[in-house]
């Protein structure tokens, strides 16, 4: 029996006011279960707001959508690892899709900030995933062993086992347009044989989540396809009752 992780990626949406009006209504909605996780990655000001909603809720876990890869100092406006742990976040996302398509962040910036998500005792959950062009190149192993090999290149071997993958083709964020469960799995599979041979049989059991206009409809098939263990829901998860649905799907 698989036991899944439903992650809420809310991007730039609900600030702190909503997020604590989605928490109460997202938990009245959806009693703890002990056989599954829940993860929200709200905006880093909603952070708090959000691990305050949660009392005894000790199933559900908060993290960062980003940060910076230095510990402390003069970076205006960016967010480290530490602040982020004080705040109440537990796993920070890195190298997500819009991080690297749209700002611009490199490989060598998602390695350096699963190195500094580790130091300060967050769990990396790096993301990795093709463009249309790529996939259509034939090119997706290739790129997903890249951008994977890439991002833990910093990580101690002894931090290689705490830590996420999401594994989210570009072509399909945003777009309506969900991989097959097959497609994921198949991704899915190439990236268990890379965690396998990098930190052996516990770097196998690093969970993979798959995202990418994940929905009520689709969830459940894509959760049943091998080597899948949890969603990475963007768009789905922004209203508290959709989101209950799927987390309890
Ligand atoms: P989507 O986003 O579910 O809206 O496609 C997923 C993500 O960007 O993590």
């Amino acid at each position: 029996m698989k036991s899944p992780i439903f992650a809420a990626n809310w991007k730039m949406h609900h600030g702190p006011s909503d997020a604590t009006t989605f928490m109460r209504s997202f938990l009245a909605h959806s009693p703890r279960r002990s056989d599954r996780t829940v993860l929200i990655f709200p905006p880093a000001l909603s952070v708090a707001a959000v691990v305050a909603s949660l009392h005894e809720r000790q199933d559900v876990l908060v993290g960062v959508q980003n940060i910076h890869w230095e510990d402390k100092g003069a970076f205006t406006g960016e967010v480290s690892a530490g602040i982020a742990r004080d705040a109440g976040a537990r796993v920070a996302l890195v190298g997500h899709s819009e991080r690297r398509h749209v700002f611009g962040e490199t490989d060598e910036e998602t390695a350096l900030k699963c190195a500094a998500a580790a130091r300060a005792g967050l769990t990396p959950m790096l993301c990795v995933g093709e463009l249309l062009s790529e996939r259509e190149a034939g090119e997706t192993a290739a790129v997903v062993l890249r951008q994977l090999h890439a991002g833990l290149s910093r990580l101690e071997p002894g931090q290689l086992t705490s830590l996420a993958i999401a594994y989210e083709p570009v072509w399909a964020i945003g777009t309506g347009k969900t991989a097959t469960p097959d497609d994921a799995a198949t991704v899915h599979a190439v990236l268990r044989k890379a965690l396998r041979e990098l930190a052996g049989e516990r770097g196998a059991k690093v969970p993979i989540l798959y995202g990418g206009s994940v929905n009520r409809g689709n969830v459940s098939e894509l959760l049943a396809a091998r080597d899948v263990d949890g969603v990475l829901v963007g768009g789905a998860s922004l209203d508290a009752t959709g989101w209950s649905a799927i987390v309890g799907s």
